[in-house]
């Protein structure tokens, strides 16, 4: 069965954007796209690719609608809120998330965004990546699907190793983690993810 999924982003939403790219290679459909943000680019992206975007701050509010549209998969891509303890427990091992580091380094509270590259770039790292993780209660501490590495020795700023990664990692082992959950082949056991 084509899976339906739900994508909740709060800026703008090249992540999301990459999946709408890549939907005809997964069997899933983007069947709602949501913003903790009103201003949120990605609810313009989602717009102009025929997509419903809704503006919800309310995670009780945002449990119903993930019901009403009977969402197989949730996709957080860029989704600065924390997801309540609800909707974790409703949708376990069912939320995956993309974090710009390579977890365990630069991950938790506080690590999002621009201020993940900000403290690889302050700690010289050579080596840095992306992580698409199964969401727990834990922030950033569900078991990981993918991760990839990029040697970032060259980069001159925190901007430039964000841009790096984007580009390189990101927007590939989303649209991969989907495609793989859509065909069920993402197995959890004892909190380790094994690809079937
Ligand atoms: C990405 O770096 C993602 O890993 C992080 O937030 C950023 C969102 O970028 N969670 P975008 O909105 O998808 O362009």
């Amino acid at each position: 069965m084509v899976k339906r999924i739900a994508v909740l982003v709060s800026g703008g939403g090249t992540n999301l954007q990459s999946l709408i790219d890549h939907q005809d290679e997964f069997n899933g459909e983007i069947v709602l796209v949501v913003s903790s943000r009103k201003k949120a680019y990605g609810l313009e992206r989602a717009k102009k690719a025929g997509i419903p975007a809704e503006w919800i701050k309310d995670q009780d509010v945002l449990l119903n609608r993930l019901q009403e549209e009977k969402i197989d998969l949730i996709v957080l891509a860029g989704y600065l809120t924390i997801i309540s303890e609800e909707i974790i427990e409703v949708y376990k091992n069912k939320i995956i998330n993309i974090h710009p580091s390579l977890i365990p380094s630069f991950c938790g509270p506080g690590y999002y965004g621009l201020h993940v590259h900000e403290e690889a770039y302050k700690r010289g790292v050579k080596v840095s990546g992306a992580t698409v993780h199964f969401v727990s209660e834990v922030v950033d501490g569900g078991p990981i699907i993918l991760q990839q590495a990029i040697d970032v020795s060259k980069c001159q700023s925190p901007e430039e190793m964000q841009t790096l990664i984007l580009d390189n990692i990101e927007h590939k082992i989303l649209p991969e983690a989907v495609r793989l959950f859509c065909l069920d082949k993402l197995k959890v056991e004892n909190e380790r993810v094994e690809i079937l």
